[in-house]
């Protein structure tokens, strides 16, 4: 068996499309653990424009969500010295991985994957092969860097199972140990899905207008959005089970507000006399006061074209020199080699 080094510190690895503003469900799913765990662990947080190809953006559109993710990614305390900030697209390395991972991906597992059926209904007309093997494009993102741990929110559950399919499957195919078995990670607790507010079970930036709240929200909107949020008529008996839309709402009040207030707003369900008026409000301003420290620095690091220009090369750099190492091994492996 061919022998490899491994690093002795658990490597860390996840990304976010660059499909338009972050949102409290992605802070909430991932960035506040890539906060946290750079201080703990080898890590790479990348900014998964590749994968965005998907949907048939702009150029100018495309451009301007991967300086705005990048922005916002160092708004919300990600430090490019402690952590590997980079561009999907500035380690090509990584297209090699994903061609090698197509070659034993197999038609009836990527076509049963949910996130390929949900595509299917939300954009029929593009049902486009990158769609069918995001998975596999996925699981080159994670396993280039050898990654153990891959910090998600709920909905990526699946292609972390498909990640660790493909990656044991290509141990087993040439008998070797070389990848190891990515996990999601949410510290121990269960992966976490953030509601929307317009009644559709999750926050997300194709679930419809005004259903999410942006780091880089201006209060008077995030006070629009909250105050037209989904609620019913209120309760009739007290103790009563809430309904999913009204359950959202205290679910975003956990994530946003404190003990005192959601213990206020339960009692006044449980007696039947919540005012769901009164309820969006303090839920707006607990979600402004929230924002406002991301809201002034996304701004200023915008604007700042030279540092983010440095953040995203020195990333590039540390990226490519993981990427190519694996990519070097991963050719000796299967036998690609110049005569
Ligand atoms: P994306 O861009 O849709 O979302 C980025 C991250 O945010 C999490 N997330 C949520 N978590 C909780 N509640 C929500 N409502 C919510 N909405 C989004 C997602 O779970 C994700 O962690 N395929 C990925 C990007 C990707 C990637 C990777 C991730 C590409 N390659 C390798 C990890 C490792 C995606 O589309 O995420």
């Amino acid at each position: 068996m061919l022998l490899f080094s491994t690093s002795l510190m658990e490597t860390v690895l996840s990304g976010i499309r660059p499909t338009g503003n972050l949102h409290l469900g992605n802070y909430f799913g991932a960035l506040s653990n890539f906060i946290q765990m750079q201080h703990e662990y080898n890590c790479y947080f990348f900014i998964a424009d590749y994968h965005s190809l998907t949907t048939h953006p702009t150029p100018s559109n495309l451009h301007g969500n991967v300086r705005q993710v990048l922005a916002e990614y160092l708004a919300a305390g990600l430090d490019p010295e402690k952590a590997t900030i980079y561009i999907q697209s500035d380690v090509p390395e990584v297209i090699e991985l994903y061609l090698y991972l197509n070659m034993n991906a197999y038609l009836g597992e990527l076509e049963r994957s949910t996130s390929f059926k949900d595509k299917i209904r939300q954009q029929p007309d593009n049902v486009n092969a990158g769609l069918l093997t995001y998975p596999t494009l996925m699981a080159a993102d994670i396993l280039i860097h050898r990654a153990n741990k891959v910090p998600v929110g709920k909905d990526q559950e699946q292609h972390l199972e498909l990640t660790r399919t493909f990656g044991n499957r290509f141990n087993r195919l040439y008998q070797t140990d070389y990848f190891p078995e990515p996990q999601a990670f949410n510290y121990g607790k269960q992966l976490i899905k953030i509601p929307g507010l317009n009644g559709s079970g999750k926050m997300g930036k194709s679930e419809g207008e005004g259903n999410a709240i942006y780091l880089a929200d201006e209060p008077e909107a995030i006070r629009k959005k909250v105050m037209k949020a989904v609620t019913d008529s209120g309760p009739t008996t007290p103790n009563q089970e809430k309904p999913a839309a009204i359950q959202n709402l205290f679910q975003l009040m956990t994530v946003v507000s404190s003990a005192d207030t959601i213990r206020y707003f339960e009692d006044k369900y449980n007696t039947c006399e919540i005012r769901y008026g009164d309820m969006k409000k303090q839920l707006a301003e607990d979600m402004i006061r929230f924002i406002a420290p991301f809201n002034e620095k996304i701004k200023s690091l915008k604007s700042d074209s030279a540092y983010l220009s440095k953040v995203a090369n020195r990333g590039k750099e540390k990226a490519k020199e993981s990427a190519s190492k694996t990519i070097k091994d991963i050719r000796e492996i299967i036998g690609i080699r110049s005569i």
